[in-house]
């Protein structure tokens, strides 16, 4: 029988994996996806617990699901089946079940290989919802099928899950479980399906991403460099990219491999939260903030483009205003590419939420704006800089407006170019006209980059991104 699957996703890049995977799951089963949940016969939320506002907005959404499935009931389109999955589901597996008593499934990220038994379950017990919050840690990638549908020229694989470093603010190491890395050749073999299905660049997921030590093809274990040299052989694949990392966690072969493996893109997302020593150490990040920069040098001097971003938190408990200048100081420094910044939240059953120094709110918000104008204004900066340089481009869709393009710069940025839909997949040189705020407009210069393996690197000044502080 053929029938509608609805899922909508928050949170992080291995959450959008992770749904790509549920469908793939569930199509044996006769699921077939759709944009239009009026019409869906089984709805999925793949939640994300990490602050209170991604929590909430999976509350407000339930309560819209159930007009929806009161509504198909009444209209005997017939029942809807609603599922929430993801961190949420982990961490308040109970809680939602009480608060929304009308939801059928709640089951964690260690779960999705189970769907098709759960669903059967269901089916046997109209009544009772399935509750699946366990950890059955290696079982996951063990069982779930081979991906059924492409995801195209810019492809996510998870290759690590879980967390053992216990960030005081975190909840991922209880959402996720402990740290597991899949097999090597398990990966090596998801990649070349990948390539084969169309993928020209693959990021490589997980929430300790460079801590990855998978189980070698040949016995022993891998770490992530010596899987970036396996991935940079598979033909068709131009492109490399990897997050989160974690800074304690760039071994020097890592850095290493930004040097050698060209496939390997010159950015990185290297959150360092806090330029504070004393709010590095309340958070348990295990660095501090000079062990930060001196990794960057390393990686500048390895790579001397490359384009680094991070995650800060404002406000963490304690946080006084030194410490934020702190920060400001080391953003001021380092001249970040991009960056993501967040008010501390504080989450139930972390250390630092039971921490009595909490910063006030409107504290928290001022610090949020003063740092967001000095990042945003490296960004822009960081774009401008493009202008009038020829970049390799990797087109990966349709732009917005009829006849464009859009692809990534090696450097993360959007990049908007008029060009025939044939380019899509090709790695073009774009010559950049306009940097703005959030992305690059340009030109193609040459109409194929012909192969794509053998593209010089950019020469970009070493400067390219420092100092770009205002
Ligand atoms: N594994 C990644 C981060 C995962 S969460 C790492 O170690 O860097 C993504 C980002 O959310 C974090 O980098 C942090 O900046 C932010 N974050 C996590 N918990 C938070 C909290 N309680 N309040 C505010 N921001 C938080
Ligand atoms: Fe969370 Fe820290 Fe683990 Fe990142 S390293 S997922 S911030 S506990
Ligand atoms: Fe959110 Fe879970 Fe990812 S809490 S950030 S969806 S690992």
């Amino acid at each position: 029988m053929l029938r509608k699957l609805f899922v909508k996703t928050w949170g992080c890049q291995m959450n959008v994996y992770d749904s790509a995977r549920m469908a793939d799951v569930l199509a044996p089963l006769g699921y077939a996806q759709t944009a239009r949940v009026e019409e869906a016969d089984m709805v999925i939320l793949n939640t994300c617990h990490i602050r209170e506002k991604a929590t909430e907005k999976v509350f407000s959404e339930l309560g819209r699901l159930r007009a929806v499935k009161d509504a198909r009931r009444r209209n005997g389109a017939g029942d809807t089946v609603i599922a929430v999955a993801g961190c949420v589901a982990q961490a308040e597996g109970e809680e939602i079940l009480a608060r929304a008593p009308y939801v059928d499934m709640v089951f964690g990220p260690q779960a999705y290989h189970d769907l098709p038994d759960m669903v059967a379950r269901l089916a046997r017990s109209r009544n009772a919802p399935i509750v699946n919050t366990e950890f059955p840690v290696e079982a996951k990638f063990d069982r779930l099928p081979e991906e059924a549908s492409s995801q195209g020229v810019s492809a996510f694989l998870t290759i690590q899950e879980g967390c053992d470093k216990f960030c005081t603010f975190c909840v991922v190491p209880y959402t996720r479980g402990a740290e597991f890395s899949r097999p090597a050749a398990q990966v090596l073999a998801e990649a070349r399906r990948l390539a084969a299905g169309g993928a020209r660049e693959i990021t490589l997921l997980g929430q300790n991403v460079n801590a990855y030590h998978g189980e070698a093809p040949d016995g022993g274990a891998w770490d992530l460099a010596r899987l970036l040299y396996g991935l940079a052989e598979i033909d068709g694949i131009t492109r490399l990219r990897y997050t989160t990392s974690h800074p304690s966690d760039m071994s020097d072969s890592l850095i290493a491999a930004h040097r050698d493996v060209p496939e390997l893109m010159p950015f990185l997302h290297l959150p360092v939260q806090s330029g504070s020593d004393t709010v590095l150490a309340a958070m348990n990040r295990r660095h501090r903030a000079d062990d930060y920069r001196r990794v960057v040098a390393r990686l500048r001097a390895a790579r001397p483009d490359i384009a680094v971003s991070s995650d800060f938190i404002v406000g963490f408990p304690g946080e006084t205003d030194a410490d934020f200048a702190a920060t400001l100081r080391l953003v001021t420094e380092i001249g970040f590419a991009q960056a993501y910044s967040f008010k501390y939240s504080p989450r139930p059953g972390t250390p630092a939420a039971g921490h009595d120094a909490q910063v006030p709110d409107d504290v928290r918000a001022t610090r949020l704006e003063a740092l967001q104008q000095l990042l945003n204004a490296q960004q822009h900066a960081f774009n401008r800089q493009q202008e009038g340089r020829a970049l390799p481009v990797l087109f990966d869709r349709k732009g917005k407006q009829p006849g464009q393009l859009q692809g990534r710069s090696p450097y993360m940025q959007a990049v908007n170019a008029a060009g025939p839909e044939r380019l899509i997949g090709a790695t073009v040189m774009v010559r950049i006209a306009a940097g703005h705020a959030n992305s690059l407009a340009g030109t193609v210069v040459t109409d194929d980059h012909g192969s794509p393996k053998s593209h010089p690197a950019p020469s970009l000044a070493a400067s390219a991104h420092s100092g770009t502080a205002a």
